[in-house]
C-alpha cells in the first residue's frame, strides 16, 4: 500500500505539484497561475486564472484522435431503441443545440433546468449548457411537480428543457404535463420550454409562445456552429439540487476547472477508464453519478459511454450482462440497490455473458452491505469496489484505487480516503480524533479538493453554516455521516448524523417528506424517519396526528386516509419519498423543549432500543408509538 500512502500524502503535502500534474490532463486555453486560492477559507478556488471548457473538454478536444469513435451508445429496454453517436456527431448535436439555447436567449450565466428522461437529447443539452457558458441544473425525472417548482424558483432559469415524456417498466411518465404544473406553481417560470417529442404523450398540451419544439427548432440551425465559451476555472458549471435536513432543498455548485481535473483524475485513478474503452454508469442523469460518470468523466477521458434508460430486470435480469458482453465494457458502475434486485434472480444470469472485457464493478451511493458485496463479487468473479461519496463532493471520498495500486478488498468497506480529501474521524462531543473502531462523525479538513462543491447556489452562508459549523472548535467541512476506521485503516460507513435517509440510493430529507405530510389539511403534525428495508436500504416511516380523528375510528377510515396521506406525499415530492406506512398517534414523542426524539423514533420502528429516554415530556407518547407498531405487525 506504499504508492498509495505515499500518493494521498502528495496530494495534501506537496499540492500544488500533485494537482498541477494532474491539470495537464485536460486543456486549458489559458494556463492557470496559481493552483489555490484559499484566501476566504473555507472558499477555495482552485486553478486560479486558467480558463477551460467543459464542453470542448469532453468533446471537441477528441476530435483529432477519435472522431469516429462512439461517444455516446444510448440503449433504451423502454422504448426498445438503440443508438449510437461518434465524437464527431456529437459534436454536430452539442453545436445545434447550443445554437437553439443562444436562440432562445440563453446566454453565458444563465440557468437552464433540464428536466429529461435518459435520452442523448438530455446529454446534448447538458453540453451544450457547458459549451455557451450557461448554469445547467438536471433535475431527476421522479421529482414532482412542486420540488420542480422549488427548484425554478431557486434557480431562476431562463429557459428549461424536457421531453414530452418519460417510460419505467414500460408506462409512460408525462414529463411534460409536470413540467406545466410546476410552471403553474412557480414565481419565477422560465420565458421558454423546450420539447424534445419522442411520440410517448401524443395529448401533450402546448403553451403558445412560451413551448418551443426541438425538431422544429433544430431544422432551423442544422450545421450550426457555436464556439466553446471559455470559462475561468472557478466560474459555474452546474447546479445540482440534493436533499438536506430543512425542506429547501440546496443547489449544489460546481466549478469548471476544478470539475474538469477531477472528473480527468479519477476517471484514470480510481475507475482505470482509458481512451477508446467503455464504460456503463447505470445512474440517472438526474443524480451526481450520472452527471459525473455518464457524462462528463468518460467523455474527458475520451471513453464510449453507455445511456441507458430502463430497469436491470427488464425484459430479464441478464439485460446488463448482455450490455457488458456486447459492447465490451470495461468499466461498470451501479448502486447497492440495483445490485440487491438483481441477488433476488438466478446467479444463472450473470454467467450467461461473457464478462471477459470488465476490470471493475463500482458500487455507490448508499451501504453496500456485506452479504450482497460478497453475493456479486463471486458472482462476476471480479472486484467489485464499494465507493463513498456525495452529491456535494461529486466523486469519491473514500475508495480502493486501483489506478494507483490494487489493494485487497473488504467487504462491507470502501477502503481508504481518496487523494486530495484530508479525512477525519471526529468525535461529536469535542472534535477530538477518534481511534480505530470507534464510531464518529465523517470530516474533511478545508479546502476541500477540486470538483467538490464551491457553495450553495446564491447563499455562501449558508454553505458555510450548512457544512463547516457542526463543531465550534473546529471549521470542518462535515459529511454528516457516521464511520468508522479499523485497524488496517479500512473505513466503514455507518449511516447518516442527520434526518437524512437513503432510500434506494435516493438522497431524501425527512424534514421534506413531514413538510409534504403536513400538506395535507387534516394533519396536525408528523414525524418521518427512515427505517431499514432489504431491497431499498431504507424506508421513510410516518408518525402522524390528525387534526380531526373523528372520522378515522374505522380500519376503513384509517385506511383512506392513509392513502390521502400518500397521495399528497407523491404530489409534492414524487413516488420515492412516498412512507412505507403511516402510523396514526395522538401524540408524538417530544423532549421538554418540544423537539421530537426522531432517533427514539426510529429505534422503535426498527425494534431496537431507543437508549435514554429521560428527556422526554410525556412517555404515553411512546407507548402510543408501540402500540401502533405492534398493531401493524400483528
Ligand atoms: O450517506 C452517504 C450515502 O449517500 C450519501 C450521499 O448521497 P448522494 O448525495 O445522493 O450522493 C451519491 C453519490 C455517490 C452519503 O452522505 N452513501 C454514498 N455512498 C455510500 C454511502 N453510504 C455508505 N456507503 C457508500 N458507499
Amino acid at each position: 500500500m506504499r504508492a498509495l500512502q505515499e500518493f494521498h500524502r502528495r496530494s495534501l503535502h506537496d499540492r500544488d505539484a500533485f494537482w498541477t500534474e494532474q491539470a495537464k490532463m485536460v486543456h486549458w486555453e489559458k494556463p492557470f497561475t496559481k493552483v489555490l486560492d484559499y484566501s476566504r477559507p473555507p472558499f477555495a478556488k482552485w486553478f486560479v486564472g486558467g480558463e477551460t471548457n467543459l464542453c470542448y473538454n469532453a468533446v471537441d478536444r477528441h476530435l483529432r484522435d477519435r472522431a469516429g469513435q462512439k461517444a455516446l451508445v444510448w440503449i433504451s429496454t423502454e422504448v426498445d431503441r438503440e443508438k449510437s453517436y461518434t465524437y464527431r456527431e456529437m459534436h454536430e448535436e452539442v453545436q445545434r443545440a447550443a445554437a437553439m439555447m443562444v436562440a432562445l436567449g440563453v446566454g453565458k450565466g444563465d440557468r437552464v433546468i433540464i428536466y429529461m428522461p435518459n435520452i442523448p437529447e438530455a446529454v446534448f443539452a447538458i453540453l451544450a449548457c457547458a459549451r455557451i457558458g450557461a448554469v445547467h441544473s438536471v433535475v431527476f425525472g421522479g421529482f414532482a411537480a412542486a420540488s420542480l417548482a422549488a427548484r425554478i424558483d431557486d434557480a431562476k432559469p431562463k429557459l428549461m428543457v424536457t421531453a414530452d415524456g418519460g417510460s419505467r417498466m414500460g408506462k409512460v411518465l408525462p414529463y411534460k404535463a409536470l413540467v406545466d404544473e410546476s410552471i403553474r406553481l412557480a414565481r419565477h417560470p422560465p420565458a421558454h420550454v423546450l420539447i424534445f417529442r419522442r411520440g410517448l404523450d401524443a395529448d401533450m398540451p402546448v403553451v403558445a409562445g412560451r413551448d418551443v419544439d426541438w425538431a422544429g427548432l433544430a431544422a432551423k440551425h442544422a450545421g450550426a456552429q457555436v464556439p466553446c465559451t471559455w470559462l475561468e476555472a472557478s466560474e459555474p458549471s452546474y447546479i445540482l439540487y440534493t436533499s438536506g435536513t430543512t425542506g429547501k432543498p440546496k443547489g449544489v455548485q460546481r466549478d469548471v476547472g476544478g470539475h474538469a481535473v477531477a472528473m480527468a483524475a479519477s476517471m484514470q485513478h480510481i475507475y482505470c477508464g482509458h481512451a477508446g474503452e467503455t464504460i456503463f454508469t447505470t445512474s440517472d442523469i438526474g443524480w451526481a453519478v450520472g452527471h459525473s460518470y455518464i457524462i462528463y468523466a468518460p467523455l474527458i477521458a475520451g471513453m464510449t459511454s453507455i445511456l441507458y434508460e430502463g430497469v436491470p430486470v427488464r425484459p430479464d435480469a441478464g439485460v446488463w450482462w448482455k450490455i457488458v458482453q456486447d459492447y465490451r465494457v470495461s468499466v461498470m458502475f451501479s448502486a447497492p440497490t440495483a445490485i440487491r434486485v438483481l441477488k433476488k434472480h438466478d446467479l444463472a444470469w450473470l454467467k450467461k455473458y461473457d464478462l471477459s472485457s470488465l476490470r471493475h464493478l463500482f458500487l455507490a451511493g448508499e451501504p453496500l452491505d456485506e452479504p450482497t458485496h460478497a453475493w456479486i463479487s463471486q458472482g462476476l468473479d471480479k472486484p467489485v469496489i464499494d465507493h463513498y461519496w456525495q452529491t456535494e463532493t461529486g466523486w469519491p471520498i473514500l475508495s480502493a484505487m486501483p489506478g494507483v495500486e490494487p489493494t485487497p478488498i473488504k467487504f462491507g468497506s470502501p477502503s481508504f480516503a481518496v487523494y486530495g480529501y484530508d479525512l477525519k474521524l471526529l468525535r461529536e462531543t469535542d472534535a477530538s480524533e477518534a481511534g480505530p473502531g470507534e464510531k464518529a462523525v465523517v470530516v474533511i479538513e478545508p479546502p476541500l479538493p477540486p470538483g467538490c462543491m464551491t457553495t450553495i447556489w446564491g447563499d455562501d452562508e449558508r454553505f458555510v453554516k450548512t457544512y463547516f459549523s457542526t463543531f465550534s472548535k473546529k471549521q470542518v467541512y462535515s459529511t454528516f455521516d457516521w464511520g468508522i476506521r479499523d485497524k488496517d485503516g479500512y473505513y466503514f460507513i455507518l449511516g447518516r448524523t442527520d434526518d437524512v435517509i437513503n432510500v434506494a440510493g435516493h438522497r431524501l430529507g425527512t424534514r421534506e417528506i413531514e413538510e409534504a405530510v403536513n400538506m395535507h389539511s387534516n394533519i396536525a403534525e408528523c414525524a418521518v424517519v427512515g427505517v431499514a428495508d432489504a431491497l431499498k436500504g431504507q424506508m421513510p416511516l410516518a408518525f402522524a396526528v390528525a387534526k380531526d380523528a373523528s372520522k378515522l375510528g374505522s380500519i376503513e377510515g384509517r385506511k383512506a386516509f392513509e392513502k390521502e396521506i400518500m397521495d399528497t406525499v407523491d404530489k409534492q415530492l414524487g413516488a420515492i419519498a412516498r412512507p412505507k406506512a403511516v402510523h396514526l398517534v395522538t401524540l408524538l414523542p417530544k423532549t421538554r423543549s418540544g423537539k421530537t426524539l426522531r432517533r427514539a423514533i426510529q429505534a422503535l420502528a426498527e425494534g431496537r432500543d431507543p437508549g435514554d429516554l429521560t428527556t422526554i415530556e410525556d412517555p404515553g407518547a411512546l407507548e402510543q408509538l408501540k402500540a401502533a407498531l405492534a398493531a401493524r405487525s400483528a
